[in-house]
């Protein structure tokens, strides 16, 4: 009896660790691209829709990622004292690393372990962090060197991603916002390029660093990329990162996309609503 409820506790631990659904953000980072940044390539991003039929929606969706942020005085953005999303990273998030050819990324070891959002009474889980450089998302007209993606979870598999912008000192966008000592050198990206150059494949990452402040743009969007599956919650933080030039050219030679660099064009608005959430009163 006792072999028998171990053999079936052993037998359902790995069902229930992968029975949440996978997403496609996984789904890509394990196998090889298909894809590439190249624009002027037949793989190229205006092309991705007709790659294979799964991947239509980067050509045939009307609620695309990313998007170019118009500035606060357009009128455009609804500002929303409350129900900001709250935001709880990990300092502390064990990651282990996945490479394909048009990016890498890295995976959360145990996913509920790695930081969570809430947003409307639900609760996401940090599942992967990756990055793209130049930014994918822009603030009139304006886009960042880097941008770093925090895509979370919840237990429906609906996907919510923290966006946050890493300023090198030479941007001005319109929005009021915090900037971090723009152009010093990050220290948490520094160690996560030091690990990946030196070839480690699971270590420690302080996403806590990445995430400042309780102001957020939001609006619903897409995977930024194939099979560019919509029903995506997008949320931008309003205070940059800092990050050093040099930094961007060691992101860019542990991609091996540094030839197109690995952000997709910005997507048309198409009358999508954008809410600014000014953080907790
Ligand atoms: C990731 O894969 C790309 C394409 O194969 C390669 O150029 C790059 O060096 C790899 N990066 C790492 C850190 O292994």
């Amino acid at each position: 009896m006792t072999f028998l409820f171990l053999a079936l506790f052993f037998c359902f631990q790995p069902v229930s660790a992968v029975s949440l659904p996978r997403s496609s953000v996984i789904r890509e980072s394990e196998s090889e691209s298909i894809y590439s940044y190249d624009m002027s390539a037949p793989d190229g991003p205006p092309n991705w829709g007709s790659i294979e039929p799964s991947f239509v929606s980067c050509a045939a969706g009307f609620e695309q990622s990313g998007i170019d942020y118009p500035c606060e005085s357009s009128g455009l953005i609804d500002f929303e004292k409350t129900g900001s999303p709250m935001v709880s990273p990990s300092s502390a998030a064990a990651f282990n690393f996945a490479n394909t050819t048009s990016n890498w990324a890295l995976n959360c070891d145990n996913p509920g372990s790695c930081g969570s959002v809430t947003f409307k009474d639900k609760t996401y889980s940090l599942i992967n962090l990756h990055f793209h450089s130049p930014s994918e998302h822009a603030v009139n007209g304006v886009q960042y060197p880097l941008e770093a993606h925090m895509v979370h979870q919840d237990e429906d598999g609906s996907l919510l991603v923290i966006g946050t912008f890493f300023s090198d000192g030479s941007q001005n966008d319109c929005l009021t916002h915090m900037e971090l000592d723009a152009g010093q050198a990050n220290r948490e990206l520094q160690s996560i390029l030091v690990n990946i150059i030196s070839g480690e494949k699971s270590f420690v990452v302080d996403v806590a660093s990445f995430v400042g402040g309780f102001e957020y743009l939001h609006y619903d969007g897409s995977l930024t990329t194939p099979p560019c599956s919509e029903g995506v919650m997008w949320f931008n933080a309003r205070q940059r990162q800092n990050v050093a030039t040099g930094q961007i050219a060691l992101y860019e030679s542990t991609t091996g996309s540094d030839e197109f660099a690995n952000a997709r064009p910005m997507q048309p608005l198409n009358g999508r609503s954008l809410t600014a959430y000014s953080g907790f009163e």
